[in-house]
């Protein structure tokens, strides 16, 4: 008799914020998880140690999604500890805001070379190294939708990724992996809270129809959702979790 073999996640960028919580949130749901982090070696250690002390199976492996070969050895560790890899979760991203005529090339190359290179190394290793039946969830934005100023490169690389989450959905059809986006409103991380003011923080949460900002659990259902059983079906689409503001 053959054992079903161990269902794999790969998380990038899983040492805080939204990442962290789609990490410990796949664990729940039975799977092993490779915690990806750039810089926060501490904090991805913290995350594997509350899936273990959960009762579930993670590592943490560090890994620039920036750098060619990032990916890669992400997937050498799936496979090398947890035998092969079923779910990549591009969720690894950086946001620097400032108007088109003030942005250098600095932040647009920055910007460009990890979320949209990364998601686009991503996507390509995933679409050779997943198992069949597997999923990918790519990180969008809904600031997509808002055409806000400041937002310029940032939105762009967004917008990147959707397209071409788009297209590998319909490349990767014939062996039933599926490619969705998840594009988040405002959520209460690092990325969002950083270098903002509470009034500002206050407009933003006031515009959004449910009256709250999101929180990091509140996206990781999502991926949970596109990772599992029920979204067999559901390919190529963009999931916008963001309260109702677009
Ligand atoms: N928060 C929001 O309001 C919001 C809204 C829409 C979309 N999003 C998207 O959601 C995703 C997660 O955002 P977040 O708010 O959770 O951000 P965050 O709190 O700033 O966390 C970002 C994570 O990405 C990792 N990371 C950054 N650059 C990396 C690189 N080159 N290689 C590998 N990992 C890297 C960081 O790792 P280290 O700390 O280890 O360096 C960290 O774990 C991003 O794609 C973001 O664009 C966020």
């Amino acid at each position: 008799m053959t054992s079903n073999p161990i269902r794999t996640a790969i998380v990038t960028g899983a040492s805080k914020g939204i990442g962290a919580a789609i990490a410990r949130r796949l664990a729940r749901d039975g799977f092993a998880v490779v915690v990806n982090y750039a810089r926060g070696r501490a904090e991805a250690e913290a995350v594997v140690g509350t899936i273990e002390a959960e009762g579930g199976k993670a590592i943490a492996v560090q890994a620039d999604i920036a750098d060619p070969t990032g990916i890669a050895t992400l997937f050498d560790a799936g496979e090398r500890v947890f035998g092969g890899v079923d779910i990549l979760v591009n969720n690894a991203g950086i946001m620097k805001l400032s108007p088109i005529a003030q942005t250098d090339d600095a932040s647009f190359d920055a910007q460009i070379t990890v979320n949209l290179g990364g998601v686009f190394r991503g996507m390509r290793e995933g679409a050779k190294r997943l198992r069949d039946g597997g999923r990918i969830v790519n990180f969008s934005s809904s600031v997509v939708g808002l055409y806000q100023p400041g937002y310029g490169v940032y939105a762009a690389t967004k917008a990147a990724v959707e397209a071409m989450t788009h297209i590998l959905a319909k490349e990767l059809g014939a062996r039933r992996i599926t490619v969705n986006a998840v594009a988040p409103g405002p959520v209460e991380t690092a990325l969002f809270m950083d270098g903002k003011s509470a009034a500002q923080i206050e407009a933003t949460a006031k515009m959004i129809p449910l009256g709250r900002l999101g929180q990091p659990d509140d996206i990781a259902g999502v991926v949970s959702f596109l990772a599992g059983p029920d979204s067999g079906w559901v390919n190529g689409q963009i999931i916008r979790a963001n309260g109702g503001v677009i």
